[in-house]
């Protein structure tokens, strides 16, 4: 059976929602939280699963680094990429665009976009400023969609 990693980051919970609910599709995979600890030998991977979120339309600086400074290790696996984020559409294909560098995009074997949650009770108070005052939510929302993790889990199974 081949050995699958979820490298992932996550600010207030929704992409470590997602990673776990990964997991609990691909029960063989191992998961790595790159804020909380270190990376485990991506040699011993044969799929590596990455994810982030988006705030101020960028992905964490972890999860950039951790693609820069292993991008030729990992093109020569099988990748799949998502990112969790609030806006939709052409805006948040974008914000999938700038997060992940072109070569591992264009090599992914899957790709989503899982959508997000604003959750003021997680937030400090510049968070929620600027939330307020730029995107106009003045209450916890969310948009995630995990059936879409299931989806994507069933193609990387497949
Ligand atoms: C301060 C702040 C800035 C954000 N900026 C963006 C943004 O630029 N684009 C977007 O689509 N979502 C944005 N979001 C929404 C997050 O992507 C969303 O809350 C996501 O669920 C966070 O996932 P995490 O808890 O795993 O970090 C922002 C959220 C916060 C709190």
């Amino acid at each position: 059976m081949s050995k699958i990693l979820i490298v992932y980051a996550s600010r207030h919970g929704t992409t470590e929602k997602a990673a776990r609910t990964l997991q609990e599709e691909l029960p063989e995979a191992v998961t790595c939280n790159l804020k909380k600890e270190g990376c485990p030998d991506l040699e011993n991977f044969d799929r590596i699963i990455i994810g982030g979120s988006i705030h101020a339309g960028r992905i964490q600086k972890e999860i950039r680094n951790f693609c820069q400074r292993n991008l030729v290790l990992l093109l020569t696996k099988e990748i799949a990429l998502f990112i969790c984020c609030m806006y939709d559409g052409q805006k948040a294909e974008e914000q999938f665009n700038r997060a992940f560098p072109e070569e591992l995009r264009q090599a992914a074997r899957a790709r989503a976009i899982f959508g997000g949650e604003l959750s003021f009770e997680k937030m400090n108070s510049l968070e929620r400023f600027v939330i307020k005052k730029f995107i106009g939510v003045k209450e916890s929302v969310s948009r995630f969609r995990p059936e879409e993790i299931v989806e994507f889990a069933r193609k990387l199974r497949d």
